[in-house]
């Protein structure tokens, strides 16, 4: 299943992102503010139960999350962006890495670094801004399924049809929430328009 979110905001926030002229600082927040719209969406379906108030007018039922623990799992580098905003609005989050790296020739990922919580009957979310070839994240995907984690949710901010046609391949069971759907890759395994190396925008390198 794939998410796109469709919102003005969205728009408005993309074409910054996208834009080459915007430095790493304003990248930062874009990215941030992008990631809170998207992890709103991914978790729309999360259970909730009910719950007695009192307002300081008159008693009411509300309803509240229930205490099933979520966790993000980001791809290095690039998708450590995407987990702050994770923690702030969600009151119980345990945060997981997975490392991998790009061959800069072939675009083949390279597994260098794994450090992740217990993930058995959590909801599990891996976050990584750019969705290109889709072999970074089917990786991801395969290193938390191992570890524990039933239909995790990847949430992207750019994604190329390549990757998310890779996902479904691997991982049918796995939906995807993107900001945007983008055209195709080029030669060199980018995702057109795109925005550039999301890593490198971050952090200026
Ligand atoms: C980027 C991006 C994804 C990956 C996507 O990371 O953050 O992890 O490429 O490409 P794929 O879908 O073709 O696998 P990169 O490998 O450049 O590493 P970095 O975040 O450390 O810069
Ligand atoms: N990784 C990026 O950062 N950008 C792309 O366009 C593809 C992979």
């Amino acid at each position: 299943m794939l998410s796109v979110l469709k919102h003005p905001l969205a728009d408005h926030m993309i074409t910054h992102l996208r834009d080459r002229k915007t430095k790493p600082a304003t990248f930062r927040t874009l990215a941030y503010q992008l990631t809170l719209m998207l992890a709103i969406d991914a978790t729309r379906d999360l259970a909730t139960e009910e719950k007695a108030v009192e307002t300081p007018l008159e008693p009411t039922t509300g309803r509240i999350l229930s205490a099933q623990p979520i966790v993000v799992v980001a791809i290095l580098r690039a998708g450590v962006s995407m987990v702050q905003p994770f923690l702030d609005i969600f009151p119980d989050v345990s945060v997981g890495y997975v490392g991998l790296e790009r061959d800069h020739t072939t675009a083949v990922a390279r597994n260098y670094y794994c450090k992740l919580p217990p993930l058995a009957g959590r909801r599990v979310f891996v976050v990584d801004p750019m969705l290109a070839t889709g072999g970074s994240a089917a990786q991801a995907i395969d290193v938390v399924k191992q570890n524990g984690a039933v239909a995790p949710r990847l949430v992207c901010i750019i994604a190329a049809p390549e990757g998310v046609a890779e996902v479904a391949r691997h991982h049918p069971d796995a939906s995807v929430h993107v900001a945007v759907l983008d055209r195709a890759l080029n030669e060199r395994k980018y995702i057109l328009p795109g925005l550039g190396d999301f890593g490198d925008r971050l952090y200026g390198t």
